[in-house]
């Protein structure tokens, strides 16, 4: 049976780039970065490379990057950084309903310390209305966090003129961009924002490693505490070998021209899945604003799970689960008004650059076969 993979926005594989960048230090540079001698040579100048290229892509300063383990770890110290560095001053934070559970946990968390958190409402596409950020931002808000593109429906959000109005009452703004970078430009001081989260494994680069940017004079509350490493922000001896692949992978992503192809390729899944279904199927997102590789649609009246299920051998994701024999929708697609009916049938298709014609082709074909067959 071929195997299939469209699910780049849950992994993506690494490149081979990444992985001969990484080799010598898995190899050769075992010296702790932080020593002395002669050892740790290679592997200080190895992270401090990588934070050059991860700072290139987002376009900030070297020293306004903090590696982490990931997007959550990520995400966790950039909320809890800034509550626990600025509680006295005020509690309160905004962020959206929609929200990846890296920001939604720690959000909740922090109201169990006291914090206050609104969660603003998204329209039918997944967007949230600066109108209503405006609204919510109170003399006691410390910090405003709204994704840059949703992880299920791809959906962008108009980060910009958040973080605008975040500014306007000397608010501080962070995004989470674990989805964006390497398919949208994602440039700190385009989007205007003083925190930024990415998560290595989302742009070709392995698991285990991401990095928060943190604007120069933000100062941020480490959650592991130790010694100095990363600014005071971070404790723990770095990985090299981790720093460098994500350096390189983001020196590859710099280059957005992949994504033209991959984008073609979506719209043409797309018009496909219309042809052959109609109006039974249905797009979830926002048509426009939205990541060039996600594809989140609903085969109305069928259960996105069971259609996964009999797609053997592609690789894809449901945004409804199953539980106990009941279907509940995906916290996202609920946030979003989604009809029960409509939002069950989700799927979500995610390309990258490994992604031929040949397979969206094929894909669509077993999806008319079995559709046909079920009647
Ligand atoms: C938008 C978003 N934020 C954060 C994360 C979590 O990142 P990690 O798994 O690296 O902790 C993900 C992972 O899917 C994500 O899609």
């Amino acid at each position: 049976m071929r195997l299939i993979y469209l699910d780049y926005n849950a992994s993506t594989p690494i490149d081979p780039a990444v992985a001969a960048a990484m080799r010598p230090f898995l190899e050769d540079h075992y010296g702790n970065p932080s020593s002395g001698h002669w050892a740790a040579t290679a592997a200080k100048a190895g992270i401090e490379a990588a934070r050059g290229q991860v700072a290139t892509l987002l376009g900030c300063q070297n020293d306004e990057i903090v590696f982490t383990s990931g997007g959550s770890e990520a995400n966790n110290l950039a909320l809890k950084g800034i509550f626990f560095a600025l509680r006295d001053k005020g509690a309160h934070i905004v962020t959206s309903r929609i929200e990846h559970p890296a920001i939604i946990a720690p959000c909740r968390f922090l109201e169990r310390q006291g914090a206050r958190v609104t969660y603003l409402p998204v329209d039918g596409t997944g967007r949230i209305d600066p109108d209503d950020l405006q609204r919510a931002i109170t003399p006691r808000t410390i910090l405003v966090s709204i994704m840059h593109a949703n992880n299920e429906v791809g959906t962008i959000q108009p980060v910009e003129n958040c973080a605008r109005i975040a500014h306007e009452h000397g608010v501080l703004f962070h995004t989470d961009a674990a989805q964006s970078i390497g398919k949208i430009p994602s440039g700190v001081d385009k989007l205007g924002v003083d925190l930024l989260s990415i998560a290595g494994y989302k742009v070709y680069a392995p698991k285990g490693v991401g990095a928060l940017f943190v604007r120069r004079g933000v100062s941020i509350e480490p959650l592991i505490h130790g010694a100095r490493h990363e600014g005071g922000r971070r404790a723990g001896t770095e990985s090299a070998l981790l720093a460098v692949g994500l350096g390189k992978a983001c020196e590859l992503a710099r280059d957005l021209a992949p994504m033209d192809r991959v984008r073609t390729l979506r719209d043409l899944f797309w018009q496909e899945l219309q042809k052959q279904f109609k109006d039974r199927v249905v797009l979830n997102g926002h048509l426009a604003d939205r990541l060039p590789n996600t594809l989140n649609v609903s085969f109305v009246g069928r259960i996105g799970a069971e259609l996964l299920g009999q797609l053997s051998g592609v690789a894809a994701s449901t945004g409804s689960a199953c539980h106990s024999g009941r279907i509940e929708l995906s916290p996202v697609l609920e946030a979003m008004g989604v009809a029960p009916e409509v939002g069950m049938g989700a799927v979500r298709f995610s390309l990258g650059r490994g992604t031929t014609r040949d397979e969206i082709d094929l894909v669509v074909e077993r999806l008319t076969n079995i559709l046909a067959t079920a009647g």
